[in-house]
């Protein structure tokens, strides 16, 4: 099984999946920022989501314009911002090809979005404190073919700010932290997705 892990250059999810044997890759047009270039590919996570190397992805397509906090720039003072409209138009194209990719299995995270951009409904929202972080970020999937992710250890949490805190300490980069993986997530999306293969095959 080839996994793909598009629009991911800190590793974090590639790296879980390669703790259990499988033979993933991380894809950013950004180089990645652990230490495994070799199971790294820099370039643009379209056209390898369409190459017909691989049977599963997960993505964490960019959010900046489909999000809540993006909504907001789209109307400021009720006139329409044209570069953000076309910024957007952008976003969901790119998603919504990643959604459309010709592979089976796939998960696609990404915060709420803002219900004036069109997006497919998602299947189920995680969070940090399900998986031993005592922190909420509330997070969506979209998944075709695999099945909702289970809690792994739901812990008491802190505030979303507490959250960011947290990460800028773990990350040295600051415009980055906001999007890394939480480590525990990783694990689980890479552990119950192998556990459910493996069930199957
Ligand atoms: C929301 S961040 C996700 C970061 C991810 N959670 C991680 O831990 O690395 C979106 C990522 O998409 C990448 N990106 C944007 N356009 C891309 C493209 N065409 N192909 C591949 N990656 C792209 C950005 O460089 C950024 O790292």
């Amino acid at each position: 099984m080839k996994i793909l892990i598009a629009c991911e250059e800190s590793q974090a999810i590639c790296i879980a999946f390669r703790q259990l044997w499988y033979e993933a890759y991380s894809c950013d047009i950004l180089p990645c920022s652990w230490w495994h270039p070799e199971w790294h590919i820099q370039w643009d996570a379209i056209q390898e989501a369409y190459s017909g190397k691989y049977d599963m992805m997960i993505a964490h397509p960019p959010c900046t314009y489909l999000s809540n906090a993006g909504a907001r720039f789209l109307y400021p003072k009720w006139v329409l911002n044209q570069d953000r409209y076309n910024k957007w138009l952008e976003a969901v194209d790119f998603f919504m090809k990643l959604y459309n990719a010709p592979i089976k299995y796939i998960c696609i995270e990404n915060p709420i979005p803002s219900k004036i951009y069109w997006l497919p409904q998602y299947n189920q929202t995680i969070q940090p404190y399900e998986h031993w972080h005592p922190y909420s970020k509330k997070t969506c999937l979209w998944i075709k073919w695999l099945p909702a992710l289970l809690p792994t250890n739901i812990v008491k949490y802190e505030s979303t700010k507490k959250a960011w805190n947290w990460f800028n300490k773990w990350w040295k980069d600051r415009q980055k932290n906001r999007s890394k993986t939480f480590p525990w997530i990783a694990k689980a999306i890479a552990q119950q997705r192998w556990d459910y293969i493996t069930s199957i095959s």
